[in-house]
Order: C-alpha cells, then structure tokens, then sequence
C-alpha cells in the first residue's frame, strides 16, 4: 500500500478492524508505550487535525492520542481562519500541508471530500467525518466498546436509534458490524430510515433487520441501544427537523425489562434523546464510550504509520 489511508470503514478487512480492536486493547492496559531507543513510539512525526466542521470529541480525542504516542499536532478547528476563506481549493489546502505532516485527519462537511484528499495528499489520511457518509474512526471505538462490555462482536443484536438517514456514524458501523453476524432494529421515523444501499448490503450477507417507527417496549432482546442525535445540519427544510427533532428521548423508566448486559451507546452530542436520569443507569456507556476514543484512535495512528509490530 502506498499510503494507507481509513476514509471508509469499507477500507479495513474484518482482520484489520479486529487487529485495530487488539492494539487498542494492548494501549488501554499501557498507554505510554516506548521504542526499544527509549523514545515514545511517534517521537518526531507531526500530525495535521484539520477540522472544517465543528468537533468537541474527534478533534480532541485524535489530539489525545497523537500527544500520547508522542508526536506534534498542528492544524485548525475552524477554516475561516485559514486560506479556505480568501478561496483556497480543497485541493491546494492539501497539497501545501501534505508538505509540512506526516498524516492527515480531516473533518469535512462534504461527502466525498476525505477521498478526494487521500488521493492529492502524500501522506496517509484519515476521515474523521464527511458530511453525512462515514465515520470510521468512530467505528472503530464504537466496536471497541462493543467488545470490551459484551466480551465478542459475533451474534450480537445491535439496535439503532434516530437519525438512521443523515448519521454517519451509523452507516459505517452498519457495514463493520456485517463481518460479525449481527442482528439489527432500525428505530427512525420514516424520514430518517436507514438508506436502501446499506439495507441491500445486509441482505446480500444474509443478515436480518426490522424496521419500527416507536422505541419504548421494543429493547428486550437488544445487547446494544445505540443512540443517535437527529442531524440538524444536514436538513435542507427547517421544518422537517422540527417535525422529527423529538422523535425519540430514552428515560430510565423505559429500561425496564432489557436484558441485565444490555448497554446504551450515543457517539455524542446528544441534544435531549437521553434524558439524564438515564446517566447514573448501569446500562449507560456514553461516556466511558468516549474514553475508548483515545484507545482506539491511537491503534488506528499506529497501524497506518507501521509504528507498532
Ligand atoms: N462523536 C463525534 O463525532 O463527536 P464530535 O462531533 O464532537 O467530534
């Protein structure tokens, strides 16, 4: 591979994703690992974060990780204060930091815009986000977390909640979590419902699915509730989001009944379909959920770089 780079979770093999799940685990237990030189495993590379979207979690989790393999951040959170807004092409932008990095983690609000940056850069690039397509580093420590509190990824019944149509963060975990035999309930409104591309992907692996329209009484049999924020920025007529925007808000009295392993999974933000007495609940995992970002991040820098055997 020339440049590795992670745009789609498509990009990685079933063995990929799982040895991304082991190197995350091998960071968890020893975070400061270190060359046989005795220098951190990333000391002297320079890691580019440019973020052309808002971000609280990606970018700082991504900057977590970089900082504790030991390597330099530079880049922005906010394009208007670059070149973009004197009309600087995507294109250019790239090819000048290409020069100045040694890998790439890009938010774009443009699908389509990370590809099209791994194909000008020099360097491996990863896609934090583009537009309303895929978020494969979110994947990834969506099925790290997964793992850690089930014990396996294999014939789990994965319930997802919301924003089915503009959430990205559910399209790549759909088609991670279709190397692993896995059960699904799409709980949207109709608007929202999950694409026909990745339905049809499901049905060529011979995976089953059920769409509902309501989520109270329906989580009995789930392993995982995997929540979802209904994307407001990516509605074109304000009032189809305020028709949508309280479809569905999880409260602790609804949890009656799920299984005991059950956990409650939300990428974040969450803008009100968590109620927070939801919070202190066994079954919630948010927020551990965002420190296996660090984890996960750090095994992804470390695999597309080769820095770890
Ligand atoms: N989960 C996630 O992508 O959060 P941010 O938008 O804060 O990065």
């Amino acid at each position: 591979m020339k440049n590795p780079s992670l745009i789609s979770i498509t990009d990685f093999s079933k063995e990929e994703i799982l040895r991304i799940m082991e190197l995350a685990a091998d960071f968890e237990r020893q975070p400061q690992q270190r060359r046989p030189d005795g220098h951190r495993l990333l000391e002297g590379k320079v890691i580019a974060t440019l973020f052309f979207e808002p971000s609280t979690r990606t970018r700082l989790s991504f900057e977590s990780a970089i900082n504790r393999l030991g390597a330099r951040v530079i880049g922005f959170s906010d394009a208007n204060n670059t070149s973009v807004s004197k009309g600087e092409t995507l294109h250019d932008t790239i090819s000048v930091i290409t020069s100045y990095c040694d890998m790439i983690v890009m938010r774009h609000t443009l699908e389509g815009a990370a590809r099209y940056a791994s194909e000008v850069a020099g360097v491996p690039v990863v896609n934090a986000g583009d537009g309303a397509n895929q978020h494969p580093s979110q994947t990834l420590l969506d099925l790290y977390s997964i793992k850690k509190t089930q014990g396996r990824l294999d014939g789990l019944r994965i319930m997802m909640v919301g924003d089915l149509k503009y959430g990205r963060t559910v399209h790549s975990l759909l088609e991670a979590l279709s190397h692993f035999n896995t059960e699904f309930t799409f709980v949207s409104p109709a608007e929202l419902r999950m694409p026909a591309e990745y339905k049809r992907l499901l049905d060529e692996r011979g995976l089953k699915y059920r769409e509902l329209t309501e989520l109270e009484g329906n989580m009995a049999d789930e392993d995982i509730v995997y929540m979802t924020r209904i994307q407001k920025e990516r509605f074109n007529d304000p009032m189809e989001y305020e028709r949508v925007k309280n479809a569905y808000v999880l409260r602790r009295e609804m949890l009656e009944g799920v299984k005991d392993t059950m956990k409650i999974l939300h990428p974040l933000p969450r803008v009100g379909e968590i109620a927070t007495d939801v919070d202190n609940d066994p079954h919630a995992y948010y927020f551990e959920q965002v420190r296996n970002g660090v984890w996960a991040r750090m095994a992804i820098i470390c695999y597309l770089l080769g820095a770890k055997k």
